[in-house]
């Protein structure tokens, strides 16, 4: 089966073509096609995302990465069709909103003949609910003119299979697993006893770690998005070993539970900068200050839930695994301090927002798709979606 998918959550616009043989999670999985469109840029000169400003990057995206993706993928095709009148108007009411698209994959349509898709996968949450819309319009459109079945997707779910995927296979886990999901909007952790069953068994209070690097950055008057930045200036401050030059707070090391804070490390922060002018070498040191307290929270906790739980396999997921740091310091500690469990890292291509994760995702729960019409009417984009509502269904 060909897996189309979508991911709009936030500020990559991303769709690919992915083969899956056989059934999740043993299925044999082909890339065809992968097509994805960061709007950092876009969003830099305001120092974070945007979200209507993001939507309307996805609206203007969203084809010409379908073009890419079907194009690479070079899928055989099922005739030519001609598009009645009666699709034609169903395509216009499902992206009412988004007149732009509605043109645009109109026009797509006419010169496009149906590929050879049998699911289309779309993020559905969480993330920035306007971005998100876009992006199950346009799965639904897509549905209606193929006639192809909907699967919605939990955008923490895909970032869970990125990690444990090495391009063709899904690993083979042993449970009970530990996710630690580490985004711009997400800090949690997330146990499995089996596939899909998902529980929460800690979370961040505030800030999210990524989002702790994001204002970090800024107030140290780095560009966004603050995670690589501040991982480059940590890595120079580490080479040259320079001095200390804050001592930052480690909070909720001692809370008796796997939750966790960042908005207090944030906060230490802005006093340590106080109304000084840092010198480069001084900001380099308390982003490695900043960078050495997360991780060194981030372990301490995932070390508090390995042994709560007897936890056999750690997943590492989210954007922030793409930080160098964090991957080193993590493998460090499994090798010494649990060294029967397995460690899985998301190859650092898919660390951070992508569409490939979604299509795994929606195979893991291709049972449960719907028709183009009951899609239709029945997804929704849910900003605050939760992994743990997926566990429910299967
Ligand atoms: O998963 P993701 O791509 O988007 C969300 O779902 O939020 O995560 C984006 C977050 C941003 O906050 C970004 O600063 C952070 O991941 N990030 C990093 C690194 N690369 C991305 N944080 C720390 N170090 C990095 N190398
Ligand atoms: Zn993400």
């Amino acid at each position: 089966m060909n897996i189309l998918s979508i991911e709009t959550s936030c500020d990559e616009t991303a769709v690919s073509v992915v083969e899956a043989l056989g059934d999740f999670p043993t299925a044999k999985y082909e890339i065809l096609g992968n097509a994805l469109f960061s709007q950092i840029e876009t969003h830099r000169e305001y120092g974070g995302v945007f979200p209507t400003l993001a939507k309307r990057e996805h609206a203007a995206t969203l084809v010409p990465m379908l073009e890419k993706a079907l194009t690479e993928a070079d899928l055989p095709h099922t005739g030519n069709p001609v598009m009645t009148q009666s699709q034609k108007e169903e395509v216009q009411k499902i992206l009412e909103r988004e007149p732009g698209l509605a043109d645009q994959l109109l026009t797509f349509f006419e010169s496009y003949d149906t590929p050879d898709i049998g699911l289309i996968a779309v993020t559905a949450g969480p993330g920035l609910e306007p971005a998100l819309w876009v992006g199950v319009n346009f799965a639904k459109a897509l549905a209606q003119m193929w006639n192809v079945p909907v699967i919605a997707v939990n955008h923490m779910e895909g970032h869970v299979l990125a990690s444990v995927f090495d391009g063709q296979h899904i690993a083979q886990l042993s449970f009970p697993v530990l996710s630690l999901l580490v985004s711009g909007g997400h800090t949690e952790f997330i146990k499995m006893d089996s596939w899909k069953k998902y529980e929460k068994v800690g979370q961040t209070r505030d800030d999210a770690v990524g989002e702790a690097f994001d204002k970090v950055a800024r107030l140290l008057g780095l560009p966004y998005p603050g995670g690589p930045e501040i991982s480059r200036l940590a890595e120079y401050a580490r080479e040259k070993a320079l001095p200390n030059y804050a001592k930052l707070p480690r909070p909720m090391l001692d809370s008796g539970d796997l939750d966790m804070s960042f908005s207090g490390l944030k906060t230490a922060v802005r006093y340590a900068i106080a109304e000084k002018e840092l010198t480069e070498d001084e900001t380099a040191a308390l982003a490695r200050d900043f960078e050495d307290a997360t991780v060194d929270v981030l372990i301490k906790k995932t070390n508090a839930a390995i042994d709560q739980y007897n936890i056999q396999s750690l997943i590492l997921g989210g954007g922030v695994s793409a930080n160098k740091y964090l991957r080193e310091k993590l493998k460090a500690f499994c090798l010494l301090e649990h060294p029967d469990l397995t460690l899985h890292l998301p190859d650092t291509k898919l660390s951070t927002d992508n569409s490939i994760m979604i299509a795994l995702a929606g195979h893991a729960h291709a049972s449960e798709a719907l028709t183009p019409q009951e899609a239709e009417s029945s997804i929704r984009a849910e900003g605050n979606r939760s992994i743990t509502q997926e566990s429910s269904k299967s």
